[in-house]
């Protein structure tokens, strides 16, 4: 018997089975596929590796402006497909190190729970053992949605799991949904010379992201010649021997391939949840979100399948993390959702953390917002990648609430802030500090400058 069976080897289960080594719990990590997970296997590492293919695509050709003389880059695909993968085997040989360093047992097949301290395992050959544990984690995950009229074929209509390993670039794409994936997939193929068509049916690139930051991004996009509709709800796809049609407002795209990136749903569907006391809404676990466990006893729910905290790879870390402490110590130890940071790696790139603007206004509060451009920033400019703001939102004679980061390394930036708004530092106690100078962080320095009542550029 385990201390601890954790269904999922996702970043939340392989979070919560690395560090339950802190406690000196021993775990069972049952995974169906390769331990990694969405973010290891077909999200955040093959997404960013293909991104920084575009860069570095896109540094080559601009080398010129930087006198140096290249012949004019194209883009090995193959080449960079293989780098993507080599990428993800390396890191995932890295986890299986360490898990196996940790002492974790990793069992290969498709768990369900099946009663107290009990999970069932079907294994690659169909045979069913049962592991039995103290506590079980789940951290099943999610897979993408789509939407009616767009059914996946993994040709002509994809989702993310089948863009990421694409044998050729492809000529025309659509793009379904300007959130995370959406707006990262029209940046990265852009740059890399597809015909990109982006659709979104709200009203901005990145919704819920302070609107003066997507819109840095919006302008940064179509510039490189995306072609972006907002408030724009497409009708069902049609296939031709031309391509897909996607139909909208009475008119048209004719693309190669549909990329739908509308949001990904939970896998809740056939872990045995039926006849626990785990409540579930559409889909998503309900937790006691200081704690992560459900409403069965000894039960915990960590990653993308929990109701009301982000699908994103380090709040799963988080989670696992926070899951584990509860069960090796009894005391809850609380992720802090408020300061968790949203990075989007688009280029430019956009992060965020706390509030925005927006939110802090409907949360009652009297608002002070200061930003600083990256326009004038020395080393942004040395770059020669100096679009975009910060942006701080702060309470009246208050602490840093929010904050928002478009241009230049701003997922790097964005943890700055982070610390302000989870030490709800007073802008004048953030901008005693003092930045390097010529850096790129300047802008956040600056910002809280003006923060705190007194600029200098
Ligand atoms: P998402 O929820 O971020 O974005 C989906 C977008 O599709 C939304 O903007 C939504 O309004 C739009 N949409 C929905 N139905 C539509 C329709 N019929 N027509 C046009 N637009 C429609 O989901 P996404 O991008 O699929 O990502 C899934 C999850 O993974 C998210 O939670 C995201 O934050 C996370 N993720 C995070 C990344 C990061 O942090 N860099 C990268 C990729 C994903």
């Amino acid at each position: 018997m385990y201390d601890v069976a954790i269904i999922g080897g996702g970043p939340g289960g392989y979070a919560a089975a690395l560090y339950a080594h802190n406690f000196g719990l021993s775990v069972a990590l049952v995974e169906k596929d390769t331990v990694g997970g969405t973010c290891l296997l077909r999200g955040c590492i093959p997404a960013k590796s293909w991104l920084r293919t575009a860069e570095v695509f896109t540094t080559v050709a601009a080398a010129a402006d930087f006198g140096v003389t290249a012949s004019q880059p194209s883009v090995d695909w193959a080449a960079a497909l293989e780098r993507k993968n080599r990428n993800v085997s390396q890191l995932v040989s890295g986890l299986q190190g360490l898990l196996k360093q940790r002492k974790v047992d990793v069992i290969q097949g498709v768990g369900r729970l099946a009663g107290p301290g009990a999970v069932d395992v079907t294994g690659p050959d169909g045979a069913v053992t049962r592991v039995t544990a103290a506590k079980v984690v789940l951290a099943t995950g999610s897979v993408p949605r789509t939407i009616p009229g767009y059914p996946i074929d993994g040709e002509r209509i994809v989702t993310s799991d089948h863009a990421l390993d694409w044998p050729q670039r492809p000529r025309r794409v659509a793009v379904i949904g300007a959130g995370a994936i959406g707006a990262e997939f029209a940046s990265l193929l852009v740059d890399l010379g597809s015909e990109v068509h982006l659709f979104e049916v709200l009203d901005q690139v990145i919704p819920g992201a302070d609107p003066a930051a997507a819109r840095v991004l919006d302008r940064a996009l179509r510039r490189r010649g995306v072609q972006i509709r907002t408030s724009t709800a497409v009708e069902a796809a049609q296939i031709t021997t031309d391509g897909v049609i996607v139909p909208f407002g009475g008119e048209s795209v004719t693309v190669d391939v549909v990329l739908v990136a509308v949001g990904r749903a939970p896998v809740t569907e056939g872990i045995g949840l039926e006849g626990t006391g785990v409540v579930t809404d559409r889909g998503f676990v309900e937790v006691d979100l200081a704690t992560m466990e459900t409403a069965e006893p000894g039960v915990y729910a960590v990653g993308d399948i929990v109701a009301g905290t982000p699908q994103l790879a380090h709040s799963g870390f988080a989670e696992g993390m926070a899951a584990v402490t509860h069960i090796a110590t009894g005391t809850a130890a609380p992720v802090d959702f408020d300061a968790i940071p949203l990075v989007v790696y688009t280029h430019p790139e956009l992060a965020s953390v706390g509030l925005t603007e927006q939110e802090a206004k409907d949360a009652g509060y009297d608002v002070e917002v200061h930003r600083h451009s990256f326009a004038g920033v020395a080393r942004a400019i040395i770059q020669g990648d100096n679009q975009g703001t910060v942006k701080i939102v702060a309470e009246k004679d208050g602490p840093i609430l929010g904050a928002s980061v478009t241009g230049p390394l701003a997922g790097e930036l964005i943890h700055e802030l982070m610390f302000a708004v989870g030490w709800e530092a007073l802008p004048t106690e953030a901008a005693a500090f003092v930045h390097a100078h010529p850096t790129i962080s300047e802008s956040v320095g600056e910002a809280l400058l003006s923060a705190s009542g007194r600029s200098l550029h």
